[in-house]
């Protein structure tokens, strides 16, 4: 067994989006101690320069390195855009890092080519263009339609779903002719899963709408699997940091990992 084995994963993002993709590793990987950092006092990361996520990221990754994370599971996509490449090299031997894109363009290649896929995110995601060039790197045949839908994390972080101003905002959103009526829709925001249903009902079926948390949680298994790095011994306590305490933040977790959690408060000073 690989000695850092018995070591947490490190999960962050700019809320509680983030806690979609935590789940589906807490699903499929029970063993493993999570530590997730929800950068609160900086949310939403979807309208800010790259440069600042960058920053963000770089310190948010120093606190889970602190915690002797083996891996660091970059849980945004627009941390995922603006930061990967930085926080790889930055992380060094230190820990494995997980973007939330690549593992959602395998499944693409693996599922979608010849299909037109729509990819929705926050402003960040999309004006990188980061699905475009990792298609085009892979030379992938998929007809990609883009749209930023700044509105919705937010809507989401406030806890903003299933009612009839999030049914109009999703509509008035997913009717535009940018997007068309594609194959496949990407939730290019972790934050989206929440919204999933709704997404789902707009398109009746003819549209398959999919989610990267999964995708994700399963790349993760496959570096711990070749690495030697799962876990032997069953972790049951998991860690909760914030950046800043807000009370959507708190029902968030409790409704993904029930009434125990315990919100930490972490800030990181600008
Ligand atoms: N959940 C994040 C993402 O995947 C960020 C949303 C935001 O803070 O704007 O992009």
């Amino acid at each position: 067994m690989n000695k850092l084995a018995e070591n947490p994963i490190g999960i962050f993002d700019s809320g509680i989006g983030g806690l979609t993709v935590a789940h589906a590793i807490k699903n499929m990987l029970p063993h493993e101690e999570l530590i997730y950092f929800g950068d609160t006092a900086h949310l939403p990361y979807g309208d800010k320069s790259e440069a600042a996520i960058q920053a963000y990221s770089v310190k948010i990754a120093n606190v889970l390195l602190l915690k002797k994370c083996k891996v660091i599971v970059i849980a945004c996509h627009s941390a995922s855009s603006a930061s990967y490449e930085l926080l790889k090299e930055y992380v060094g031997n230190e820990a494995h890092v997980i973007n939330v894109i690549d593992p959602m363009i395998d499944e693409l290649a693996a599922h979608y080519c010849q299909a037109t896929v729509g990819v929705i995110g926050t402003k960040r995601t999309i004006q990188s263009g980061i699905y475009l060039k990792k298609i085009k790197e892979r030379d992938l045949p998929i007809q990609l339609r883009t749209l930023s839908t700044p509105l919705l994390a937010p809507m989401i972080e406030e806890g903003f779903f299933n009612n009839q101003i999030s049914k109009e905002i999703i509509s008035q959103y997913l009717s535009d002719s940018q997007l068309g009526k594609p194959d496949a829709l990407v939730l290019g925001c972790t934050h989206y899963p929440l919204i999933k249903t709704e997404i789902e009902e707009f398109y009746q079926g003819k549209t398959v709408v999919l989610d990267s948390s999964v995708a994700a949680a399963r790349s993760l298994s496959l570096y711990l699997t070749s690495s030697n790095l799962l876990n032997p011994s069953k972790k049951e306590v998991h860690h909760f940091y914030v950046s800043d305490y807000t009370e959507s933040f708190e029902a968030a977790t409790r409704m993904f990992f029930g009434e125990t959690v315990k919100l930490e408060s972490y800030p990181l000073w600008n």
